[in-house]
This record gives C-alpha cells, sequence and structure tokens, in this order.
C-alpha cells in the first residue's frame, strides 16, 4: 500500500505513520508544514520507507502533486482543514479518511456524498478513538439488540501517578479549547439539538484506576451520524467527556483567559491569535516530549452503552475499549488514535470495505474483525451484555 499521510509531525499523525509501516509494510509519503519535524518521524520510523514531504494542505497544487501516486490519504491535521483535504482526494480519486469533523464540519462533509460515489471512492469520517473506535462500539452494541433507544458515549484518560501539575493535552490544544468553548449537539427525542458547554453532568463507572468520573457534554461528530446511520429507532445520541481534575481545571483557565480566540491580536508589532500562539507552543511541546525516554504509565478508556429491547425486553450492550501506554514500544495510549487510521487505510486499499462515497466509520467498518485489530495493539475491546427475563 503506498499511503499519504498529512500532519505526518503531529502527535497522532507520526504513530499513524509508524503504525502503518510496522503493520503493513506501507510506503508512506509523511507530509507536514515543518519539514525538519517530519524528517525525524521518518528517522525515527523507517527511512527506506517514510517520505518525508514539506506540503501545506492548504495548497491545491501541492496536494495534487503528492496524491499523484497513492492508494489513499489519512488526514491527521486539525480538523478544519479536512474540507480541503478531502475535496483534493475526491478530485485526485485517492481513498480518504480523518480523525473527526467536530459535528458542523461532518455533517458538511457528508454533502460531498455523492461527489465521492461519482469518483468510485470511499471517505472515511472521523475515525481516530473518538470519534471512531466509538462509532464502531455503537455499532456493534446495537447489532446485539432488536431495536436502539439511546447511545451514550463517555471518555476518560489519566495516568497512575496522581499529579497536581498543570495538564498537558493528550490530543491537539486546538481541538480541547473548541471543546470548552463551542456548544455541543446531540440527539434528543430523534432530534438533533445543540445545548450547553459542559452541561449534562453524569457520573459515570469507567475500569480503574479511573473509577467514578463525572462526565460533561462537549461537542464531538459521533452523534451527527449515529442515530441516522445506526438506525433500529436510535432516539438519543450523547457524548461526554470525564476530564481528569486537574486537566480540566487547566484547560477551563485557558478557555476562561481567552486561548481560544482566533481574532490576531498586536504584540510588540507581532500579529498573533492567541489560539496560533498556544498551538505553536504544544506543538513544540509534543515535538520534545518525542525525544524523552521517561515511561509514564497512563490510559484513554472509552465507554459506549447501547441500550433499547431484546426479544421485547429491555436489554444493554456496553462496550469498554482500554489503551494503555505501551512499555515496549514507548507509544502513548494516544495510540488508540493513530491505529484505526492505520486499519482503515490497509482495508480501503485491499478493497476489504466496498462501500463508496463519505461514510462514517458505524456504516462501513466491520465491528469484529477491526476490534481483532486493535487487539493485536492491545487496544482491548471488552463488551458486557445485560438482557431482561420474565417469569410471567
Ligand atoms: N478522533 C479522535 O479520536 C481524535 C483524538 C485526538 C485528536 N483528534 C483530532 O486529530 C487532529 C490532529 O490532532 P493532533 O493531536 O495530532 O494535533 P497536532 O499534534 O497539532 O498535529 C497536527 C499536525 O498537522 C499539521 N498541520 C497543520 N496545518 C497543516 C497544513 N496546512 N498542511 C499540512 N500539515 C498541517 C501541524 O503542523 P505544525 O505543527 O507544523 O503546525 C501538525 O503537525 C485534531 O483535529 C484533533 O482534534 C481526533
Amino acid at each position: 500500500m503506498k499511503a499519504l499521510v498529512v500532519g505526518a509531525s503531529g502527535q497522532i499523525g507520526a504513530m499513524t505513520v509508524k503504525d502503518l509501516v510496522d503493520n503493513y509494510k506501507a510506503d508512506v509519503v509523511a507530509a507536514d508544514l515543518n519539514i525538519s519535524k517530519v524528517r525525524e518521524v521518518a528517522k525515527a520510523t523507517n527511512p527506506n520507507r517514510v517520505t518525508p514531504v514539506k506540503l501545506d494542505a492548504t495548497n491545491d497544487k501541492a496536494m495534487a502533486k503528492v496524491l499523484k501516486n497513492v492508494d489513499v490519504v489519512l488526514n491527521s491535521a486539525w480538523y478544519e482543514l479536512n474540507i480541503k483535504i478531502m475535496s483534493a482526494a475526491i478530485r485526485a480519486g485517492v481513498h480518504y479518511t480523518d480523525l473527526g469533523g467536530f459535528y458542523d464540519g461532518t455533517l458538511k462533509q457528508l454533502k460531498f456524498n455523492k461527489k465521492a460515489k461519482d469518483a468510485g471512492i470511499t471517505c472515511v469520517l472521523g475515525i481516530g478513538s473518538t470519534p471512531g473506535i466509538t462509532n464502531v462500539c455503537g455499532a456493534a452494541g446495537a447489532n446485539r439488540l432488536d431495536s436502539v433507544n439511546a447511545i451514550s458515549i463517555y471518555c476518560t484518560w489519566g495516568t497512575k501517578r496522581k499529579s497536581t501539575g498543570a495538564a498537558m493535552p493528550a490530543y491537539s490544544i486546538r481541538t480541547v479549547l473548541d471543546e470548552m468553548t463551542q456548544k455541543p449537539g446531540i440527539v434528543d427525542k430523534g432530534k438533533k439539538v445543540k445545548v450547553p458547554v459542559m452541561s449534562g453532568a453524569t457520573s459515570v463507572v469507567m475500569p480503574e484506576p479511573a473509577g467514578k468520573v463525572t462526565a460533561y457534554y462537549i461537542k464531538h461528530s459521533e452523534p451527527a451520524t449515529m442515530a441516522d446511520f445506526i438506525g433500529k429507532g436510535t432516539r438519543h445520541v450523547s457524548f461526554r467527556i470525564g476530564f481528569p481534575e486537574v486537566d480540566f481545571a487547566t484547560f477551563k483557565t485557558l478557555a476562561e483567559l481567552g486561548f481560544s480566540s482566533e481574532e490576531k491580536l498586536d504584540v510588540g508589532g507581532c500579529k498573533c491569535s492567541p489560539k496560533d500562539y498556544i498551538t505553536a507552543m504544544y506543538t513544540d511541546a509534543v515535538s520534545s516530549a518525542r525525544q524523552s525516554t521517561e515511561v509514564v504509565d497512563e490510559y484513554d478508556y472509552l465507554r459506549t452503552d447501547v441500550t433499547g429491547k431484546k426479544d421485547g425486553l429491555p436489554a444493554r450492550c456496553t462496550l469498554f475499549v482500554c489503551t494503555w501506554n505501551d512499555r515496549k514500544t514507548g507509544l502513548s495510549s494516544a495510540r488508540d488514535t493513530s491505529v484505526p487510521p492505520s486499519i482503515t487505510a490497509d482495508w480501503l486499499a485491499k478493497g476489504k470495505i466496498d462501500k463508496r462515497g463519505v461514510l462514517p466509520p458505524e456504516a462501513c467498518i466491520d465491528p469484529e474483525p477491526f476490534f481483532k485489530e486493535l487487539g493485536k495493539r492491545k487496544i482491548q475491546v471488552d463488551e458486557q451484555m445485560q438482557v431482561s427475563s420474565r417469569y410471567y
């Protein structure tokens, strides 16, 4: 397989490059804005298989050039670029994956369905951990039931070591700040509605050592697609995040200070928005953290509850996804986001995904073989089924 990874030196993109090479012996064009960072990724992975390329994905000509000889493009850059990169893939007739369109972007991307079908390609939207694995978990849970009432998704992360220090986000600081400031969409009584940021506080039990966490609604793309594509009468879909306490305090402070603003400020004659400034600090910190040899035991947990009916009685299927850092490879628990695009790219290149158009994961990914692929990388999926019995 020949794959193009855009955003290849980002936190997620760099791990996707590694998974493509290690597990599929793929030839990867690793593209990013900063050539020196992407050269480091090629050197650390396999310089014979990875070709570093300087690329601005907003440049249509440059995109057309790198898309010429690849089977699939994996977009690991910021979600604001999804439509631009997906359109380039459609024009080039190359399969496409991304890490999520942040609800509103996903709804816009779905409108390109006919164009993608006409081009004979598949664009898989939001195939990371969440969105991504969670969408497939929703489909898996729905397969166990005759009808579905609600799909409730939860996510948390943390470390074994308790810390009171400032938190480092597990994914793009831009996304974290957007999550803390933009209204989430959910499906309520069959309708897509917007609710206040960080509303819907609920206590949810996650596997140990996380235990009971308080989770809030935040903007995510699962509710944009799951009721429509899973069907079975689904009337409620929501996503809640259970931030670890210290992270919550840090991110809330940053959001309240206005770091999510895209308005350019004049700082000593230099024009820069608070969001671009903090993003630049964050990407440098990610790059330096990659050089560190310190191993911190940390985890990412996802929980998807699908409730409905089985044989006329109430039933619930819950899927837990647990990912710890891999002490052998040194990769962090965020690999649960970087692995799904790699599996999907392999399936697209091999024709294992044969539906065409713009599709969310629940519409085109077969859950069981997908969970087995995750299992090979120690990303563990456990399923619990709760059914009712009646004695009259
Ligand atoms: N689905 C999920 O489970 C999930 C989980 C986590 C994150 N995400 C999403 O995944 C995306 C990436 O996250 P991340 O944590 O890897 O972010 P990141 O570390 O900031 O990486 C993004 C990369 O994209 C590059 N980039 C930005 N603009 C570009 C352009 N015009 N052309 C080419 N490359 C460009 C950046 O380059 P520079 O550093 O040089 O600017 C950076 O290397 C985010 O949108 C995030 O929300 C999804």
